[in-house]
């Protein structure tokens, strides 16, 4: 059965009515790593792996929620919001925070939800949750939000409930994504562009490291901190700057001995990486995707480095295609410590490379390689039957 099936049959056994159902992906992300809180530009798009809600409104204040893989339940009231210990339920919990805060009429609901993003894996199952949630339930209780709010509120929830500091990339993406484009967002306007990513003899591929290192949110919120403490430094010197967004390589240069060398690197990480993006995308433009490839190898060199978000699962794999001349590039992808790599590979060649990488992964950490070939879905939307 497939999945929206098999999430509609559990709803049905459990409530006897039909619900409605909603389709929200998981992303990838092209180039612009650790960009988007410091207000610069990433290059994300939403694949073909999804989360399906099938839910249904509720004339009380009453929310009961079943994740299909988990054989586990929640049941909460709108009214009375308490952190879990499970983990999941905040991440919907943390949606319905947002709505009662920002005073929207909503009831309680029914709702399974189920999919196939690998969890832990990098492609934001998490923003899926939240984004979808959101979307599901502005459509439900008919709000009228509009896509950016809905973006807006879905990241705020993450922020807010799950403690989680994240920009608003994933959350946007999810909303925006469009079918065989990538989505160029400058995270300071929120304003975007789409790119036509579709090539006959291109794909995206992601190898799974199979590792979630459990340093993954601290860091994350260490790595925003020591960029504004570097935005600080520098606004000393230039006192228009308010992110690393509006900061030069050039000016990064000139208070280089302001800084403590670790902050110095954080910056100079961001500030590389935004121009990237942009260059990457006039390469894009011309359809060169082997130009585009080496600048997702500098930033892999970068997120190494420089950021030091990367780990040894993951720099072993990139290391291992890096010379392959059907490999146009490969980095790490996402948060990091962990996660997949996203590799842009000749279709004809995948299933080689992928042996190769499996074999001499096994060898090295004994552990299974995952991969994952994506094409590039659309954003969360409804599903009529
Ligand atoms: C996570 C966050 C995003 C972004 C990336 C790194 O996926 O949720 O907001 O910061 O890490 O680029």
């Amino acid at each position: 059965m497939i999945l929206v099936e098999s999430v509609t049959a559990l709803f049905r056994e459990k409530f006897k009515v039909q619900p409605l159902l909603f389709r929200s992906p998981g992303r990838v992300n092209l180039i612009g790593e650790h960009t988007d809180y410091n207000m610069g530009y990433v290059l994300p798009a939403a694949i073909d792996k999804a989360i399906f809600f099938a839910i249904t409104p509720r004339s009380d204040r009453q929310c009961n929620v079943y994740p299909m893989d988990m054989n586990d339940e929640h049941e909460f009231s709108v009214d009375n919001l308490q952190f879990s210990k499970k983990e999941w339920p905040n991440y919907l919990m943390g949606v319905v925070d947002q709505f009662i805060k920002a005073k929207y009429s909503i009831r309680g609901f029914n709702c399974v939800f189920g999919g196939d993003i690998p969890i832990g894996a990098g492609m934001s199952s998490s923003a899926a949750i939240e984004a979808g949630l959101a979307f599901a339930l502005n459509s439900m209780f008919d709000l009228q939000i509009d896509a950016l709010s809905l973006v807006k509120l879905a990241q705020k929830a993450e922020n807010e409930f799950v403690g989680v500091r994240c920009g608003i990339m994933d959350q946007y993406i999810n909303i925006f994504g469009k079918r065989d484009n990538v989505l160029r967002i400058d995270c300071r306007s929120l304003e975007y562009k789409y790119y036509p990513f579709a090539f006959n003899n291109i794909s995206l591929v992601l190898f799974d490291t199979g590792v979630s290192h459990s340093l993954a949110s601290s860091e994350y919120n260490r790595r925003r901190e020591e960029c504004s403490e570097g935005a600080e430094i520098i606004k000393k010197s230039y006192p228009d700057v308010r992110h690393l967004r509006d900061v030069s390589v050039d000016m990064i240069q000139k208070c280089k001995d302001k800084m403590d060398p670790t902050i110095y690197r954080r910056c100079k990480y961001v500030v590389e990486e935004n121009d990237r993006v942009l260059s990457a995308c006039t390469e894009l433009e011309q359809g060169n995707l082997k130009a585009f490839g080496v600048y997702m190898n500098r930033t892999h060199k970068g997120l190494s480095r420089d950021y030091e978000v990367s780990c040894t699962e993951l720099d072993y794999l990139v290391e291992l295609v890096k010379d392959s001349p059907y490999v146009y590039g490969s980095r790490m992808m996402g948060g990091g410590f962990g996660g997949c790599t996203i590799n842009l590979i000749e279709k004809n060649h995948i299933e080689q490379i992928r042996q190769t990488v499996a074999e001499k992964y096994k060898h090295q950490f004994n552990r299974d390689l995952k991969t994952y070939v994506t094409a590039i879905g659309s954003g969360t939307n409804i599903i009529t039957v």
